[in-house]
């Protein structure tokens, strides 16, 4: 199995109202297994207490240019040694003109100036302060430096106003870190998506589903998104917001899902069928309401396109990778399914453990044999099937 060693960021908390939010950052940084040094500046700890930052993260909170807790005194230097970023969040217009002019008057604005990692800056001020010619010329004086900026987000303000300058939500935040950290194993592959379940009309307000909540297509986006890759997710109805950066295409019968990846897939590099597929559709599905009577109804089902099994049997297929939900003799079905429809990568799970949880337990059938994965949050379940997807897919495409 391909293994991501772990990243760790020092993240610089700065005197703003936003600094309640750097404690859910702190939490979602570490839900996405990063390792966090939270640093504040005076300000920012007359805001939110140093102990939630340390029950948060797990480690000591630094704020003093001295700190003797630092070796040889030098936390300056010390605390983002080995670091993979620096994550500035909330970053204050005064603190963004400290950055833009280079000063180094508090342990934070230090370790900046210090670093020999990359910094990531989410700013948060009022809109005014935002929309300052002095706020516009340091953005962009940081921006030329190479200091990447996130956000900051419109909405209401903490001081009664609405407009420019909100900091960007943690989980925002925390996504994009991710991203940024991420090896990119799939860089510049066209991966196509297909996630949720489909739906299947019977009437004009029936129709035949599944329970499908699409969590699991939409965290296989994110993950291969981070990767580097360019994605297009073809999605059946959820309520889901589409990753940042992936090209969504909705649909909504299986027909219809069979349709928009026949446009799409000459030009994918990998596919990942992870939607829930209707096997049927309703052979005459009506205009209008059928109107409720005594007598017994039937549904004539017809089978629907097998998506997956036709892209694998293409004359060039892109890489592919199935899905399957099993309720029972996992290994058995799975392995039978993988064989049916010729995909080099399989991933399968129990249907009763994963359709519409937050976690999952995958394991992957391939020509090396089954590997199982350790349950997790669906998100961290699809970093590491896309892991694996790069490189089976490196080995593919070497041996073509
Ligand atoms: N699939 C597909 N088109 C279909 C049905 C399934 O592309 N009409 C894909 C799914 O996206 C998944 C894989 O095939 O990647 C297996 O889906 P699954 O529902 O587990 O299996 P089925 O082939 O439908 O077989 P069964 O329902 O008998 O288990």
């Amino acid at each position: 199995m391909a293994e991501t060693s772990r990243k760790s960021v020092v993240l610089g908390v700065t005197g703003g109202i936003a600094a309640y939010k750097a404690a859910e950052l702190t939490r979602e940084l570490a839900r996405n297994g990063i390792e966090v040094q939270v640093v504040m500046t005076e300000a920012a700890r007359g805001l939110v207490a140093p102990a939630t930052f340390q029950a948060l993260s797990g480690k000591p909170v630094y704020t003093d240019l001295w700190d003797a807790r630092a070796a040889d005194n030098m936390a300056h230097i010390e605390l983002s040694r080995g670091k993979d970023a620096i994550v500035v969040a909330p970053a204050t217009a005064d603190f963004i003109a400290k950055l833009a002019q280079g000063l180094a008057d508090d342990l934070l604005s230090t370790l900046c100036l210090a670093r020999e990692c990359p910094l990531i800056v989410a700013p948060a001020m009022n809109r005014q302060m935002w929309d300052n010619p002095a706020t516009r010329r340091n953005i962009e004086r940081l921006l030329r430096d190479g200091v990447a900026i996130l956000g900051p987000a419109s909405g209401d303000q903490a001081c009664g106003e609405v407009g420019m300058g909100r900091m960007l939500e943690a989980r925002d935040i925390a996504e994009a870190v991710t991203a940024f950290l991420a090896p990119k194993s799939l860089r510049g592959a066209r991966v196509l998506i297909t996630a949720g379940p489909t739906f299947e009309t019977i009437d004009a307000v029936r129709g035949i589903t599944n329970r499908s909540s699409g969590k699991m297509g939409y965290a296989v986006a994110r993950a291969a998104l981070e990767a580097g890759a360019r994605v297009t997710l073809i999605s059946g109805p959820t309520s889901l917001a589409a990753p940042a950066g992936a090209q969504r295409v909705d649909v909504v019968s299986a027909r219809d899902m069979f349709e928009a990846v026949k446009k799409r897939v000459a030009d994918a590099d990998i596919f990942v069928s992870v939607a829930a597929v209707s096997d049927y559709h309703v052979a005459s599905p009506q205009r209008q309401k059928i109107k409720r009577s005594a007598r017994r109804l039937r549904l004539d089902l017809l089978p629907n396109p097998d998506i997956l099994a036709w892209v694998a049997a293409r004359p060039r297929p892109p890489f592919c990778v199935g899905f399957a939900a099993e309720t029972e003799n996992l290994r058995k079905h799975a392995e039978a399914k993988r064989r049916a429809k010729k995909v080099p990568l399989l991933a399968a799970n129990l249907a009763q453990q994963a359709i519409g949880a937050d976690d999952n337990e995958l394991t992957l059938f391939d020509d090396a044999g089954a590997h199982k994965l350790p349950r997790a949050s669906k998100q961290v379940v699809a970093r590491q099937l896309v892991a694996h997807i790069a490189k089976l897919f490196k080995e593919a495409s070497s041996k073509r």
